[in-house]
């Protein structure tokens, strides 16, 4: 079985999709197989691995609201070993649509259920808001990674999020907060040390010890539709999120295969899409 983690945080531009992509790509680099699917009608995450949302057959919409196994929609990025749920334009009004349906919760749940046993992650980029997508991302996954900025006024809406998260385990019991990871960490301010301190001083070693610094590099990658990994790996934001990935294999207890070389799985990739 994978391991399913959202990613939430109902405050916008904290860096849910940038972990997302990031730890997937990641995740994928040492030997893991793994899914990611955007949830978000934003659909960052899908044209951030240089995806149109407008060109795609099918997305996620497709496979919530209008019964498509989900392998149809999953579409093979070409940069990296990670294979992608897009999201769409249509998902923006997927919600009311949902209200109306049995089981409404759980329709990502059971969209996933057929193809689990492919993947060893499933990350799921959830949009910024704590609504019926969102609760479909905290109802299929088991842990939750929430992104933290380091700004002012961080830890303000967590207690909320925090308390979602208890109310969702009513419908889904072994919900828990997998880890907490601060993001755009500057270390010219020392606003962003008491952030990190303060937050650390709330969720104790829920919080990951790697922090991602601030980094232009990471803002630049997906303009050209790639993750650090394959844009810029050896900058402080590509050595950082290869810091996290590894210590979520670690809280995962399993253990990072040997490095998969970047230009072996953009080979492999491209041969694969060729192939159809
Ligand atoms: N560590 C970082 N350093 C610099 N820029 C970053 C960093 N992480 C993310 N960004 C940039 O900040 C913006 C917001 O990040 P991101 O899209 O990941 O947040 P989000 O929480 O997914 O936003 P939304 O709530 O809208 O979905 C993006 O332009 C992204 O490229
Ligand atoms: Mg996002």
């Amino acid at each position: 079985m994978p391991l399913i983690l959202a990613l939430a945080n109902q405050k916008g531009g904290v860096g849910k999709t940038a972990t997302a992509i990031n730890l997937g790509a990641y995740l994928s680099f040492y030997g893991k197989k793994v899914l990611l699917v955007d949830i978000d009608p934003q659909a960052n995450a899908t044209s951030s691995l240089g995806l149109s949302a407008n060109s795609l057959d099918y997305s996620i919409y497709d496979s919530l609201l209008d019964n498509r196994p989900l392998d149809q929609t999953i579409s093979l990025t070409n940069r990296v070993n990670l294979d992608l749920v897009p999201s769409s334009r249509d998902l923006a009004g997927a919600e009311v649509e949902m209200v109306e349906m049995l089981q409404r919760e759980f329709l990502l749940r059971q969209a996933l259920a057929p193809i689990e046993g492919q993947y060893e992650f499933i990350l799921i980029d959830s949009p910024p808001s704590l609504g019926l997508l969102t609760l479909n991302a905290l109802c299929a996954a088991e842990g939750v990674i929430i992104p933290v900025q380091c700004e002012f006024l961080a830890l303000e809406g967590l207690t909320h999020l925090v308390h979602t998260i208890d109310l969702v385990r009513g419908l889904n019991p072994t919900l828990h907060i997998f880890g907490l990871v601060m993001t755009m960490f500057d270390a010219r301010t020392n606003l962003s040390s008491e952030v990190v301190s303060e937050v650390r001083e709330h969720f104790g070693d829920r919080v990951f010890r790697t922090v991602i610094p601030r980094s232009v590099r990471l803002s630049e990658a997906p303009s050209h539709g790639e993750p650090i990994l394959s844009y810029a790996p050896n900058s402080p934001g590509g050595l950082a999120y290869r810091n996290l990935a590894l210590e979520v294999l670690e809280r995962a207890q399993m253990s990072p295969a040997i490095e998969v070389s970047i230009a072996g799985q953009i080979s492999k990739r491209k041969q694969a899409i060729e192939e159809g």
